[in-house]
């Protein structure tokens, strides 16, 4: 079945690179996703086709109108209609031209935010002020029919948007970003590289291989690879990924680590382990304190000087 994403922004040209290009194109293509973008000014009734005003109250720069952004959620349709009310009179659409396919009429309409089912679809802010997007956020959006990304100018948008309309305000990390397009594609990305079918088979085989044991919670792509190598989780309650290297072995005077040459499965294993946790107290310590960790992990730590309280070779 289609997963269905709908972008509302006032940059709807924005996002030509990021669906232009690997998995996300792909997905597109194959028809695992739908993407369509909303021109918010498509929304707007005045001439100069205004979407923000000053903020009540007084202060610095401007804040997104709700009639817009309200009046383009309720305008989604379901996608049995998508090709003719969304593509007649704006140009902005393009990705989902010539990609309805029979699936994509199973794609249900955003219903108003009281009846809503949420563990078929949401609508989303994207500001700075959301509460973070992690992987779990991302295997969570890759089990809904339909998601709405609403784009956030950083200014701000009218704060009835996300009372009332979206169902969930999303930031993708702490810094600011010009607006939310940015966040937008990165949300698409981490979703849809995780619906069935877009990375190939190594992963579902991979998926496969292993119980609920061995997945992080609230994590289901988080378990150990064929090899038994423990998969990075880059931050969503595991650790960081070990370090790669291709040929050639040696590159301008730095050779490969010689265990990988070596051909010991049980020992690159154990080297990957404890690669994985050297980077990790280097780049991310905060992520060892949460991270499930085995006694012999612990032991290599506390070679490096690591300890915490409930270490218990500490
Ligand atoms: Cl979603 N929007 C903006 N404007 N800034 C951000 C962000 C989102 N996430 C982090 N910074």
């Amino acid at each position: 079945m289609t997963m269905r994403f709908d972008i509302l922004t006032i940059f709807p040209n924005f996002f030509s690179g990021p669906l232009d290009h690997g998995v996300l194109s792909r997905a597109i293509a194959t028809g695992t996703v739908q993407v369509a973008t909303h021109n918010l000014r498509d929304f707007t009734h005045d001439r100069h086709r205004t979407v923000d005003d000053r903020p009540f109250g007084g202060g610095e720069g401007m804040v997104l109108k709700p009639q817009p952004i309200f009046d383009c959620v309720e305008s989604l349709g379901s996608t049995g209609n998508i090709g003719h009310e969304e593509n007649n009179n704006n140009n902005h659409n393009n990705h989902i031209d010539n990609k309805v396919t029979d699936s994509n009429r199973l794609i249900t309409s955003i219903a108003p935010k009281p009846t809503r089912d949420l563990t078929r679809q949401s609508v989303i802010l994207l500001s700075a002020q959301g509460k973070p997007f992690t992987q779990a956020t991302a295997h969570r959006l890759a089990t809904l029919d339909r998601v709405v990304l609403i784009c956030g100018r950083y200014e701000g948008v009218d704060e009835r948007v996300s009372e009332l309309l979206a169902d969930e305000e999303l930031s993708i990390g702490d810094y600011v970003l010009s607006g939310g397009e940015l966040a937008a594609a990165v949300v698409l990305d981490a979703t849809v590289r995780l619906l069935p079918g877009v990375l190939g088979h190594t992963d579902s085989a991979r998926y496969e291989s292993f119980g609920v044991a061995d997945v992080q919670p609230g994590d289901p792509e988080d378990g150990k690879t064929s090899d038994g190598v423990p998969r990075s989780t880059h931050g969503a309650g595991g650790i960081l990924d070990y370090p790669h290297y291709t040929r050639p072995a040696d590159f301008r005077g730095t050779p490969i680590p010689e265990v990988l040459a070596a051909g010991d499965h049980a020992a690159i294993r154990r080297w990957r382990r404890q690669m994985a946790l050297a980077k990790t107290l280097r780049n991310r310590p905060d992520l060892l304190a949460r991270a499930p960790l085995t006694p012999e992990d612990r032991a290599f730590l506390a070679t490096l000087g690591y300890s915490s309280a409930n270490c218990a070779l500490k």
